[in-house]
């Protein structure tokens, strides 16, 4: 299966290749994505897909993806603001929850894939887990060093990459994506 990743995020890239080796996945050839000023990852991730789309060959499958983390002690927050929202979010982060009982967290990733004859397909993963309040480790890449996944005592920056891409809330979304091309027959071809 061959696709184009609609993103500017080199990590997320190296992560979608990690999760799905099968798959030959290039970057969409652009740089020039519009404002992610969607109100749901689903409508940010389409608008990467739909960009993508006029930059990608007609008969490839083009992937647009929208994540962020989601801190129960701050109703949500940042979700969809999660890149945008502090030139050092992880700083911010523990500033926010400074003092907050409540250190439940988690990540949200949205697929959005546009096949050659315009099909939609969209598929979501998350990975529950908290914020803890030192940075350790130094793989992965944005909150990795602040957040453990639940039912583990380390950092996903300490986990590492080969943890993230079977366990990731990227690597689960990315294998929902798989099967749902599978089931669809659509799994064969594109470029
Ligand atoms: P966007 O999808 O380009 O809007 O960016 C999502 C933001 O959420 C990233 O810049 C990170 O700050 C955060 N984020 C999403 N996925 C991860 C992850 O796997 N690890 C750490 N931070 C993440």
């Amino acid at each position: 299966m061959r696709a184009r990743l609609a993103t500017g995020n080199r990590h997320k890239l190296d992560e979608f290749r990690r999760a799905l080796p099968d798959w030959e996945i290039e970057l969409v050839e652009t740089t020039s994505y519009p404002p992610e000023t969607g109100s749901t990852y689903v409508a940010n991730a389409r608008g990467k897909a739909e960009h993508g789309r006029l930059h990608s060959p007609g008969d490839a499958w083009v992937v647009g993806e929208d994540s962020g983390i989601e801190a129960m002690g701050l109703k949500g927050g940042p979700g969809l603001e999660s890149a945008r929202w502090a030139a050092d979010g992880v700083a911010r982060l523990l500033e926010e929850l400074d003092g907050v009982g409540d250190r439940r967290a988690r990540y949200v990733c949205t697929i959005v894939a546009i096949g050659p004859e315009g099909q939609e397909v969209v598929v979501e993963g998350t990975l529950e887990g908290a914020v803890v309040s030192e940075r350790s480790g130094n793989e992965g890449f944005g909150y990795d060093p602040i957040f453990v996944p639940e039912g583990e005592t380390h950092t996903v920056a300490d986990l590492g990459d080969a943890w993230k891409a079977s366990n990731s809330h990227r690597a689960r979304a990315t294998r929902a994506l798989a099967a749902a091309l599978q089931r669809s027959g659509s799994s064969r071809g594109g470029r």
